[in-house]
Parts: structure tokens; sequence; C-alpha cells
């Protein structure tokens, strides 16, 4: 597993950072093994994997399971685990005793918040005490009541704040930044002006690295944002792996004579 300087590193030399999601053991052992350098046990489980309508519902105690299922299953990867919506930001010792439990207990390497100008505090506080912070600024699902699903900093005013956002937060010692669902040059330019890695999601080509989520990725969702892309169609195979075994057992092929 590499610390969070290594990933900075390795993105300092050039290098494409790679990051996906996963929720469960399986899934974060194929992430692990196909070289992904860092897995988000995203609150985007709340949609992909435990059939909520959005991640508000999403809980401390869920994150903290999948956290422990992923970290178990990861030899490679950096695990950063996402602090769920209302488990941080209401005080200081509730955020650092969330963060706390996905780190010591789940085995998390790091934490992901949704940022703003209420996260910058925190996020201080959280790396002076050891746990590795990942920024998270644009579109914050989170917020879909006050900013709904749209591409975030469209005017000269929300980029600018963005930017300072961003800033802000790599001051405050994020050692990383995922910047969602922005106009490409706005994610050219936070990624230009910052030294920590900005890892992109609908942001465009010109950030440090890639993230999106696996069920969209690998064709299980069923619905998916505009920005993601499907590399294979699991839901197909799993769809006629299913109805295979249904068949067998109802025209008797299967199981066969147990010898
Ligand atoms: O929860 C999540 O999966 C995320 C990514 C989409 C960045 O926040």
């Amino acid at each position: 597993m590499p610390t969070v300087q290594e990933i900075q590193r390795a993105s300092a030399a050039g290098e494409p950072l790679t990051m996906l999601t996963a929720y469960e053991a399986p899934t974060a052992g194929i992430v692990d093994a196909a070289g992904v350098d860092v897995i988000l046990v995203g609150d985007s489980m709340g949609n992909a994997v435990l059939g909520y309508d959005s991640t508000l519902p999403v809980t401390v105690e869920e994150v903290a399971s999948h956290t422990g299922a992923v970290a178990r299953a990861t030899e490679e990867a950096l695990v950063v685990a996402d602090m769920p919506f209302l488990s941080y930001g209401t005080s200081e010792r509730d955020g650092i005793e969330n963060a706390g439990r996905l780190v010591k207990e789940a085995g998390a390497n790091a934490v992901k918040l949704e940022s703003g100008p209420h996260t910058i505090d925190l996020t201080e506080r959280l790396v002076e005490l050891g746990v590795p912070v990942m920024a998270h600024l644009g579109l914050t699902p989170q917020r879909r009541n006050q900013m709904g699903y749209t591409r975030q900093g469209t005017t000269e005013a929300a980029a600018e704040e963005i930017l300072d956002l961003a800033r802000r937060h790599e001051a405050a010692g994020a050692f990383s930044l995922v910047l969602e669902h922005v106009p490409d040059d706005l994610a050219a330019e936070v990624t230009d002006t910052l030294d920590i890695p900005v890892i992109g999601i609908g942001a465009g080509p010109d950030t440090d690295g890639q993230v999106l989520v696996v069920t969209d990725v690998i064709g299980l969702s069923e619905s998916a944002p505009p920005f993601a892309e499907q590399f294979g169609d699991v839901r197909e195979e799993m769809e006629e792996a299913v109805a295979a075994y249904r068949r067998a057992v109802e025209d008797g092929t299967f199981p066969g004579e147990s010898g």
C-alpha cells in the first residue's frame, strides 16, 4: 500500500493517477490487481449498491462496513473512505471521531470530505492528527438539495470560488483534490495552480488523474451520469448467467448425478 506522499510523487513524475470506487471485497480485489492507484469507498454506494436514490441516507456504519471489506481485499492500492453526509461539519469532535472510525476500525488509509468553507479547519486538524484528507469540490452530491446534479463553476464568480477553496484546502494539508463536473478549462486551471494531484470526474482531460464509479465502468449501473464511461457489460453477463441457471434447474440439466 503506498503512502499519500508516494501517490503525490508518482503524480509529480507525470504518471496519470487512476482511481475507481469499490464497495466490497471481490470488486476491490479485481480493481487492486488491475493496478489502479486509489480505491475510493465512495458514498456513491448509496445509489450504486445500497438501493437508495441518493447518497444522503448513507451512514458511517455502512461506509465503515464496506471499507473494511475493501481494505481486507486490497494489497497495493491506497484505500480512501468517503465521509458520509453530516458525519462531519456538525462539530469538530464528530468529524474527527467519524474519520477516526474509518481509519482505526475499518482500515482506510485516508478519508475524503465533500469540501467547502466549513471543511478547511477540519482538514487541517485531521492532517495534524495523522489522517490524510482528500478534498472534493465542484459538484458535491451531498448538496443535491441545494445544487442538484448540475455542472458547477460555470460563472466567473463560481469558478473563482472553486479555485480559492482548492488553494485553501491545499494549504490546510489536503493530499489531493477530486474535482467533479466542472468546465474543462476550470479543471485545467485548478490543476495548474495546485501542487497536489487533482483527480477529475466529468472535468475533462487535463487533470492529474481520473476517477469513476466502478458500477458505471463495468456496466452494472441502471443509470449513470452523462460524464461516466462504460468499459464493459457486466449486467448483460449476469442476466445471461442467472437466466441460464434458472433454465437448467427448470429443465432438469442441473444438477447432474452427484457420483
Ligand atoms: O462517492 C463517490 O463515489 C465519489 C466519486 C464520484 C468521486 O465521490
